[in-house]
Order: structure tokens, then C-alpha cells, then sequence
């Protein structure tokens, strides 16, 4: 057995995926699209060892137990299907705060699965490294694929994974990504999933999310950014009316999270064309083309509620990197 490292990058959902049919397979409430960040990324090293009797986890140098439970888990599954007895050394950092909104568990846990996978020598598909990914984060059956990626829902484990739509070069957009806050949010998105149905407005999203879905696949085919702008834009915020309307009701935006939001606004009537979408945490992704972005940037840095920006630009699958021990 090798040892092996693995770089994946996060992603920003265009359409989210929120609400869980079925919370132990992850098959989601509906499918999803998303764009894969260059800039946001998870570097994983994993090594198979015959002289330990556990798993050792380290995630940013340290032991989280919820963290290193989950991955113990994924690695459980992993196991058992692949018939492995050996424990594993994993060591994994992030180049950008984790928890905070983000989708760290969807770079984290796509570039575990290939890590894992190659470790073991066992070479499998895309789309079953997808369906791997799944199961321990819905997020990270997204971020095994590159450039703008479709989850469709699927209604069963096997019809249940990611495929690239469009590659990484089809379209220049870029995200700069604005980190209000660097602590963690209070409630994670697998705990935000489960009351999902519990908002009134989340049967009215059911109705027209798959028109939704077709809607953002022609802006990105007829590459329009100002139709995918107002779409995702629109989508960011009626997702989180479902939030806000769920029981309990998940408020996660901070107060400078409304500033970014308004200023992204009025960014537009300024003819600088910018849109933001937010998970749920409180930084915000704003989405731009190469030609605004550095005016974007620069006004979004200066900006009172603005701790610290990220540049990003659509991204590539997970790939092959330096060991980390
Ligand atoms: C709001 O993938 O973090 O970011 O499957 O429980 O790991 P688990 O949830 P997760 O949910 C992400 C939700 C979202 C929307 C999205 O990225 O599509």
C-alpha cells in the first residue's frame, strides 16, 4: 500500500443543495450546480500503516473529535466495501478557514476519497468516486469533478453523483470571495439540512427548483452573466428564506454579511457587475467576470465589515500533491 496526497478544491453552489431525502445515503431533496473555486483548497495526505492500531487524524495541526470522527467514518465505509484491515494516518490543511460557509467539507472530503482511493491502488470512476464522496459529504460528490458541475438529485445511491457540464476553461468567471467573519458558524449545514422541510417556503422552492436548474444551465451554455447573475443571485436569497422560515429558524448571515450584500447591489447601478451567493455560514461569494474583478475587489476590501478576501476562478478536479509528512 502507497501513500498519497491529494489538493481539491471547494466549490460555491450556483443552485444549492439543501434537504435530504434520505440523510444516510445523502441523496438530496433536489439536484444541484455548482462551480468548482481554484484559490479554496484542501491538501490531504494519506498513508495505510501496519504498525498502528487506530486511525491518527490531523485536520489544520489539530484533533477535533466531531472532525476526526467523521472521517474515521468515511474511512469505516471505505474499508468494509474494499475489504482493507489496515488503519490509516491522515493528515489534511486547508488554505482557507473551515466552517465559516465555504464548503471546506466538500474540498476536505473530495480530496480524502481520491487520497484514500489511491492509497489503496484501487482505481475507480469519476462517477463512483462521486458516489464515494456522497456519502460522507453531499458537497463533495461535487467537488471530485471540475469547472461547473451538476449533482443530479438521482432516487437511488447509484443515479446519485456529479458530472462536469462545463470545463474550467468553457468560462472565465471569477468569485472573490469576502470573509466577514474567520470563526466557525453555530449550526453546520448537515444539522441546517434536517429541518429543511420544516419551512413553509421549502415546497414552494420544490416546485420550481428543476426549471431553476434548466434556467442555469442555458446562462452558462449561452455563457450570459447577467442572466446566471440575477438567477443565482435570487436563488441565494430564497434559500435563505427557507432558512430563516425553518424551525428552528437558522439566521446565519452576520451584520456585515447584509453590508457586503447591499453593497453588491449597488455595485450594479454603478454598471460593475457583480452578484453574491452565501451558504450557510456568513462570507459571501461574489461573482464577477475578469473585468471587473479587480475594481470588485478593491472596493469590497475597503469596506468596513470586510476581515480578508479570497480571489478565486473556476477550478480543476482534484489532483496529485506534495506530501504533507
Ligand atoms: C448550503 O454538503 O455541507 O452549502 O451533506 O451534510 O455534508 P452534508 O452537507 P453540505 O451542505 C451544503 C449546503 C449548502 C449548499 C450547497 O453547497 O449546495
Amino acid at each position: 500500500m502507497n501513500k498519497s496526497t491529494f489538493r481539491a478544491s471547494s466549490d460555491v453552489a450556483l443552485i444549492k443543495y439543501w434537504g435530504k431525502r434520505d440523510p444516510i445515503l445523502r441523496l438530496p431533496e433536489n439536484g444541484s450546480i455548482s462551480m468548482i473555486l481554484q484559490g479554496l483548497e484542501t491538501t490531504t495526505t494519506v498513508e495505510f500503516q501496519t504498525d498502528i492500531s487506530q486511525d491518527i487524524v490531523t485536520i489544520q495541526g489539530s484533533s477535533n473529535p466531531i472532525e476526526t470522527a467523521r472521517v474515521i467514518q468515511h474511512l469505516e465505509r471505505i474499508r468494509k466495501r474494499f475489504r482493507i484491515a489496515a488503519y490509516a494516518r491522515i493528515q489534511s490543511t486547508n488554505n482557507f478557514p473551515k466552517g465559516t460557509g465555504l464548503s471546506s467539507s466538500g474540498s476536505g472530503f473530495a480530496a480524502l476519497t481520491y487520497a484514500i482511493m489511491d492509497a489503496l491502488c484501487i482505481d475507480i470512476s469519476e462517477k463512483d468516486l462521486s458516489i464515494l464522496a456522497r456519502l460522507a459529504s453531499g458537497t463533495a460528490c461535487r467537488c471530485v469533478c471540475g469547472g461547473f458541475v451538476e449533482w443530479k438529485g438521482g432516487s437511488s445511491s447509484d443515479t446519485s453523483y456529479s458530472e462536469t457540464i462545463f470545463p474550467a476553461d468553457y468560462w472565465d468567471l471569477r468569485d472573490v470571495v469576502v470573509i466577514v467573519n474567520e470563526g466557525m458558524k453555530n449550526v453546520s449545514s448537515t444539522q441546517g439540512h434536517k429541518s429543511a422541510r420544516t419551512s413553509p417556503f421549502f415546497p414552494i422552492r420544490q416546485k420550481h427548483i428543476n426549471a431553476k436548474l434548466e434556467a442555469v444551465k442555458r446562462c452558462l451554455k449561452n455563457r450570459d452573466f447577467s442572466c446566471l447573475g440575477e438567477i443565482v443571485e435570487a436563488e441565494a436569497l430564497e434559500f435563505h428564506s427557507v432558512l430563516l422560515t425553518s424551525q428552528p429558524p437558522l439566521i446565519a448571515w452576520h451584520p456585515g454579511t447584509i453590508e457586503i450584500m447591499q453593497y453588491v447591489q449597488e455595485l450594479r447601478q454603478q454598471n460593475i457587475e457583480a452578484y453574491f451567493t452565501i451558504n450557510t455560514g456568513f462570507n459571501i461569494h461574489v461573482l464577477t467576470l475578469p473585468l471587473y474583478e479587480k475594481e470588485v475587489r478593491e472596493r469590497l476590501i475597503n469596506l468596513p465589515s470586510t476581515k480578508k478576501i479570497i480571489m478565486a476562478k473556476v477550478g480543476e478536479k482534484p489532483w496529485k500533491a506534495q506530501h504533507l509528512f
